[in-house]
């Protein structure tokens, strides 16, 4: 911060620096930090930018820090415990399950994966195989990046988006390459024929009309007449080498191309959330909880302890959970809206209602872990997806470990009814479906070779129950769940427009935090 003088210049030139010592000889550090506010330099609940509380922030103001209990140690919970132990909050994080993370979850050979009302499994993965059974990749705008960088957390690319990965769909499989030339290449030919027969020219001048059809050869590789005749963009039986390669065959009519149903591979990455390039911790994406909880203190952290009742009081609040209870002076709940909602409290039937308002939504994942990577070998697929309309939804290649003996596959991503569908099933039957599917687009190899797998569907687990949630409108409701309700604050990704997403839970934290440390701040 430069020190630029306040005030109109004349006289002796006032600096900030010197304004607020003043300020604060008069009238104490709470004028000080009001002061600071009005100037800018203090966090405000209007301001964008995230201060971590810092030690600092109390030393004017012969105050300490507070005790927090912090419900759920997940994502949401631990970044709350991080940020204000920077600060020396003195953090207890209750967590009902018996590891943190919650769904940053990511399996090995020896855990053991357990499931409401469904048997248990035991995971398999060879040594260094790794499944992301939650959270899997990061956009590059998202603060869990500036966390992993912060906690020096390594990354790699996730490769969300591969031109040689597959779209199946109406019971056919084409490389993605293809079907986006062909779908680019037919809009382009009619949106071009149209500019050119002067169907668009009430919209547009001389001009726009070359500029568009300029854009419309490019974007479509059209020909001289701007017909659309297939395009090397589309790949190769046979890659150009010491001959020019053999073209594949010729695409079909714009009538099959459409009947096809490839739109859903092509806008796949289109949104802000999923443009490439995205990114993934080096060796699983549970790095970020690791790093995390040693940063609060694996002491800190109580695990197999479950809430069972949440009461605000004028000064602290009581938490009572299955081991026993914690009197704090604050609380962050960051438990899943839809769990918290169960848990009896004195916070209102207000908070009641808006807790119970988000509706869960199932999601399943399935790692195949294979002793051969033929997709690299044979399909020549190095990570990406491929997208299908069958109800494994996606399979995705690994973004890692290219050319080892083996690696693991995504046999489905689903959510809702096809989640439910899955998870529904034994552990084996899962198997046998997604392998059943699979086949369907890389045919028998996709059944051989499998050496462990595992599945998870996230409604069925304990003390998350559900993927994630939805809201039905963005309203009082949600609003309401981001102001503290007495000395409860709440966080989690659900409270933000990042669902589904850890950015999300990072980011509510993140928010929870300065608004309670302003609160200590100016308590009096
Ligand atoms: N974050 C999850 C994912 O990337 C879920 C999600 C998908 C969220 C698409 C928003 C958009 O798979």
């Amino acid at each position: 911060m430069g020190e630029a003088p306040v005030g109109d210049g004349k006289g002796a030139a006032l600096t900030r620096r010197g304004l607020l010592v003043g300020i604060g000889a008069a009238g104490g550090a709470g004028a000080m930090y009001a002061a600071m506010g009005a100037l800018g330099l203090a966090p405000s609940a209007q301001s964008k930018e995230f201060t971590a509380p810092r030690q600092g922030d109390f030393t004017l103001r012969g105050k300490g820090s507070a005790k927090v209990v912090i419900l759920g140690a997940g994502v949401a919970g631990l970044t709350a415990a991080y940020e204000l132990g920077k600060a020396g909050y003195d953090c207890t994080l209750l967590e009902a399950g018996q590891r943190a993370g919650g769904r940053n979850l990511t399996l090995r050979g020896g855990d053991r994966l357990t499931e409401l009302n469904g048997p248990a499994q035991q995971v398999t993965l060879g040594e260094g195989g790794y499944f992301n059974a939650g959270p899997a990749r990061i956009a590059p705008w998202m603060v869990t990046l500036d966390y992993c960088r912060e906690l020096g957390i390594p990354i790699e690319t996730f490769v969300n988006n591969n031109a040689a990965a597959y779209v199946h769909t109406n019971g056919r499989t084409t490389r993605a390459r293809t079907a986006r030339a062909d779908m680019y290449g037919y809009v382009a030919e009619l949106l071009a024929k149209a500019t050119d027969l002067g169907a668009l020219d009430k919209t547009l001048t001389k001009d726009d009309r070359d500029g568009l059809l300029e854009f419309l050869r490019r974007f479509g590789d059209l020909g001289p007449k701007l017909d659309y005749e297939g395009s090397d963009r589309r790949g190769f039986t046979k890659f150009p080498a010491l001959d020019a390669g053999t073209p594949i065959p010729a695409p079909g009519t714009l009538h099959q191309v459409l009947a096809a149903g490839t739109g859903r591979a092509i806008t796949n990455d289109f949104g802000y959330e999923q443009a490439t390039p995205m990114f993934q911790p080096v060796g699983g994406m549970d790095a970020i909880v690791t790093r995390l909880q040693e940063a609060v203190g694996q002491d800190r952290i109580r695990t197999g302890a479950k809430v069972t009742k949440i009461t605000t009081l004028d000064d602290g609040v009581e938490v009572v959970h299955t081991g026993g209870s914690v009197k704090a002076d604050y609380c962050v709940a960051a438990l899943p809206p839809h769990l918290l909602a169960k848990i009896p409290h004195n916070l209102g039937p207000q908070i009641s209602a808006a807790l119970a308002t988000p509706v869960p939504i199932a999601a399943g994942k399935i790692g195949l872990e294979y002793g051969r990577r033929w997709w690299e070998l044979e399909d020549r697929i190095y990570g990406g997806a491929t997208e299908t309309d069958l109800d494994i939804t996606h399979i995705w290649y690994p973004s890692h470990g290219y050319h080892s003996e083996r690696g693991l596959l995504v046999g489905y991503y689903n959510t809702e009814h096809e989640a439910e569908l899955y998870g529904a099933l034994t552990p084996e039957d899962r198997r046998r479906r997604a392998l059943t599917q699979g086949k369907k687009i890389h045919g028998e190899k996709y059944r051989q070779n499998v050496l462990s797998s595992v599945s998870i569907a996230w409604e069925r687990q304990e003390h998350i129950q559900g993927g994630w949630v939805r809201w039905p409108a963005f309203d009082s409701s949600f609003t309401l769940l981001q102001r503290p309700a007495g000395r409860v604050y709440f966080a989690g990704d659900w409270l933000t427009h990042l669902i589904a997403w850890q950015a999300g839970a990072m980011e509510s934290a993140r928010g929870a935090v300065t608004q309670l440390h302003q609160r200590v701040l100016q308590s009096p």
